[in-house]
């Protein structure tokens, strides 16, 4: 059976964030195992050949990422491998250690991060300390220093995503290892948007635990891992058959994990080549977008200045005036997807809690969009943007007027912590 490499069909794709087409080595791979039948935990031929799948899919990815092949943890994907990070590390310590009760996150994380936080305040006496960000949405490393200095040896684990989700600012990851060292505070980061972005090396970086997901870079949806290292004190969230270093039960997913590694080899070499026609798609974008549209706002470092500050893939505008959602139509309906980057809470638009962390009003935030670029993106697919956007903004901006002349000056919404955002 042959497999048809995976088109993003209609129109323009600008949502490569969200998920991004399988690749056709991927795609091939996956469907090649899938005719296959083994358990890699059953002991006779046929789980022995489907054991050997994983095994050498183990070796890719953790040679792909610097790693070792042992610290490589098969997961359902990149909001497992953050709960198991978040949730066991913090189990995990408190076993030995039950005075460290805080647990640092910054302020932009992905909800995957922020919720497992904040759900183990509720429930086990955590505490979390929300670091902040500068107006780029970049860590501020002195407020960590500080955190540090007034109460490391009360912390449990930090967390720091390698690059935003949102407004794709790359975070100092190896910056906020050095100075977690000396209190032996392990560091985790959510690398699911930067790997096959940017460079990342696990063993390089110092990390003690990193995650990343398959369906962001080429692979399938619903794996992925945690590269943790070994010796690192794990309790397990999902218990069963221990499949996985008895940190993580369930069936290993051979075909998924096959195809996650044919992706995570491929993205991560071609990488290079890849994030230089990124960058240089997205550079034209923004360009394209700020001549098209003056009074829009970039959000994130811009990469016009430094580009080694953001991810090569990553646009973020807000657009004053106009609500991100009816932009968000107006634009599918032209042809062209994109996302706002935070998503609804009951069917009402909230603002990202990205974009209050980086100092951006209610008001302003709610005009938010994202752009992101993948292997597939095309010089088309921009100027299909560029077209439509001028148009569609004006609407946006009509309909807003008119909706708030309807309903008085705007009201204030609660900052969003249950929000989504891809
Ligand atoms: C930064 C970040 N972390 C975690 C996730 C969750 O990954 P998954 O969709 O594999 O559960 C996403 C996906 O939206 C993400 O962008």
């Amino acid at each position: 059976m042959t497999a048809t490499p995976a088109e993003p069909s209609h129109g323009a794709y600008l949502d490569h964030a969200a998920t991004t087409p399988m690749s056709p080595a991927a795609l091939e791979a996956f469907v090649a195992e899938l005719a296959q039948t083994g358990n890699p935990s059953s002991l006779h031929a046929a789980g022995r050949a489907a054991r050997r799948v994983v095994e050498e899919s183990r070796e890719a990815v953790a040679a792909a990422l610097g790693a070792r092949p042992s610290e490589v943890i098969f997961t359902a994907g990149g909001t497992e491998s953050d709960n198991l990070a978040i949730k066991g590390l913090f189990w995990g310590r408190r076993t030995t250690e039950p005075h460290r009760r805080r647990i640092l996150v910054s302020a932009v994380e992905h909800h995957a991060v922020l919720d497992p936080a904040f759900w183990m305040a509720e429930h086990t006496g955590a505490e979390i300390v929300l670091l902040p960000v500068d107006v780029d949405g970049r860590l501020d490393l002195d407020a960590l220093r500080a955190e540090l200095a007034a109460k490391g040896d009360e912390v449990a684990l930090i967390s720091v995503m390698w690059a935003n989700n949102e407004v794709g600012t790359i975070q100092p990851v190896h910056e906020v290892v050095q100075i977690a060292r000396p209190y032996g505070i392990p560091v985790h980061s959510d690398a699911v948007q930067a790997v096959g972005q940017v460079p990342v090396d696990f063993a390089e970086s110092g990390l003690d635990a990193l995650t990343l997901t398959g369906h962001k870079l080429g692979g399938p949806m619903g794996v992925g891992a945690l590269i943790a290292k070994r010796g690192l004190p794990l309790t397990p969230v999902l218990h069963g058959g221990g499949q996985e270093r008895g940190v993580r039960s369930g069936t290993l997913d051979t075909p998924a994990i096959r195809s996650f590694a044919v992706a995570v080899t491929e993205a991560v070499g071609a990488r290079a080549e890849r994030s230089e026609h990124l960058a240089s798609l997205r550079d034209d974008l923004v360009r394209g977008v700020r001549a098209a549209v003056p009074d829009a706002v970039l959000r994130g470092p811009d990469p016009l200045v430094d580009p080694s500050l953001r991810l090569p893939g990553n646009a973020h505008f807000t657009f004053p005036g106009s609500e991100g959602d009816s932009l968000l139509y107006l634009l599918d309906s032209a042809g062209v997807q994109t996302s706002t980057g935070s998503a609804c809470q009951a069917g009402v638009p909230q603002p990202s809690h990205v974009l209050l962390a980086m100092g951006v009003s209610e008001e302003d935030a709610r005009g938010a969009l994202r752009f992101s670029l993948g292997a597939t993106s095309t010089h088309d697919d921009v100027a299909r943007l560029l077209d439509a956007l001028p148009q569609v903004v004006a609407r946006a901006q009509a309909a807003g007027l008119a909706s708030s002349a309807r309903s008085g000056p705007p009201r204030t919404r609660p900052a969003a912590t249950t929000g989504r955002s891809a």
